[in-house]
């Protein structure tokens, strides 16, 4: 069996989720590092057993035997790291947001086209267990026709700090890094409509909280606070091409009793909702009735990222058609995009 040999461009957080998704791999062998940090990529290397370390990603990318990679640095790199990669012929996991904005998106795609290489998105939510439950129940007509949702990603004191707040390097604030996993769910869900307008509001009026005392659970590697230029709430109303409606909610810092990560969507035939536990809402006999899929280990919200890794690695190896594909990535950050405007000319952006 030829093993596809991949490599990891940007070794802080995020990264150690792929590798661990490589590692459950047979197919798979752990081949080349890159990080701008060298004490973090030569740690990075040394503990999972990558055979090449680099600092800077053109060189990396020179190694002809490597098949894939992972772009997990921050939002201002995903762009030129994953095109240059498509240009060396590597298939690309792009982390999610795809782009710091649609422009880049469209190069990106436009690249992976002309490489005819993939160019798949870290959609992770797609891949919970969860949301394949869910889509399995809208497909076969459970929900009937969906018409509107909601989503909402609100953090109470959860700026990560470092790169995050400098809008240079992330492109914007929550709705960029956490609208656009509920963004993008929700429009997966509801097969994958097309925006066609959309109104916004953005507000940073209690900034990344550094004066709070309680530990945050997720920080940057390098989590410095010197810069934060970037929204802490982000509101949208996105309407799509069938009619549908999708209001969202997002927040690094909000004065709320406590963190939210959901979706709700609402058909003519029932409603549903992901978290805690999913659950439709319904009628039977003139009854209006709760519905919860009998609990099984296949309803945890596990397997995100294993998943993720492992639909990569199929496509490559199988040819299977990739369900995250960079279109869907153009598709969300045009919203993103537009809500961003929106919140800055105080005007519907239409499509
Ligand atoms: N899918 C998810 O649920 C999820 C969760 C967290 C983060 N992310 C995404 O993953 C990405 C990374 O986030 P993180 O939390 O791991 O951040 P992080 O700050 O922990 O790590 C980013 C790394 O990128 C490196 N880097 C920056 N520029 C580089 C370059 N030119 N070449 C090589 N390395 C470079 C940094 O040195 C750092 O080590 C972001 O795009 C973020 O949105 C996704």
């Amino acid at each position: 069996m030829k093993k596809i040999k991949v490599g990891i461009i940007g070794t802080g957080n995020i990264s150690h989720t792929h590798t661990a998704g490589y590692m459950a791999l047979d197919n798979v062998e752990l081949y080349a590092a890159c990080d701008i940090n060298e004490q973090r990529v030569k740690d990075y290397a040394r503990k999972y057993g990558y055979k090449h370390v680099f600092t800077d990603y053109n060189e990396m990318l020179k190694l002809e035997e490597l098949d894939a990679v992972s772009v997990c640095t921050w939002n201002s790199v995903h762009a030129p790291a994953s095109i240059a990669a498509l240009k060396a012929g590597k298939h690309v996991l792009c982390e999610k947001p795809m782009a710091m904005n649609t422009e880049e998106a469209l190069a990106m795609e436009k690249a992976a086209k002309e490489a005819g290489k993939l160019l798949m998105i870290g959609f992770v939510r797609r891949f919970g267990n969860d949301a394949r439950i869910l889509k399995d129940f809208i497909d076969s007509g459970m929900m009937g026709d969906i018409y509107y949702a909601k989503a909402s990603y609100l953090r109470r004191n959860g700026c990560p700090g470092g790169w995050f707040g400098d809008k240079s390097r992330s492109g914007g604030g929550p709705l960029i890094d956490l609208g656009v996993h509920v963004i993008d769910l929700v429009r997966y869900m509801m097969g994958k409509p097309k925006p066609v307008s959309v109104t916004g509001a953005t507000f940073n009026k209690l900034g990344d909280r550094r004066n709070i005392k309680s530990t945050k659970e997720y920080r940057a590697s390098d989590d410095s606070e010197e810069i934060f230029d970037v929204e802490d709430l982000a509101l949208g109303m996105i309407k799509f091409d069938n009619g549908s409606v999708l209001t969202v909610e997002t927040s690094f810092s909000l004065n709320i009793e406590k963190n939210v990560a959901d979706i709700e969507l609402f058909g003519t035939r029932s409603g549903a909702k992901l978290s805690p536990e999913l659950k439709f809402y319904s009628e039977i006999n003139d009854y209006l009735v709760d519905v919860t899929p009998a609990h099984d280990t296949a309803l945890s919200f596990t397997g995100l990222f294993e998943n993720e890794i492992a639909h990569f690695i199929d496509c490559i190896a199988n040819g299977t058609e990739c369900i995250s594909p960079a279109e869907d990535g153009v598709e969300i950050m045009k919203i993103l995009d537009a809500v961003y405007e929106s919140a800055r000319t105080g005007r519907e952006v239409v499509l």
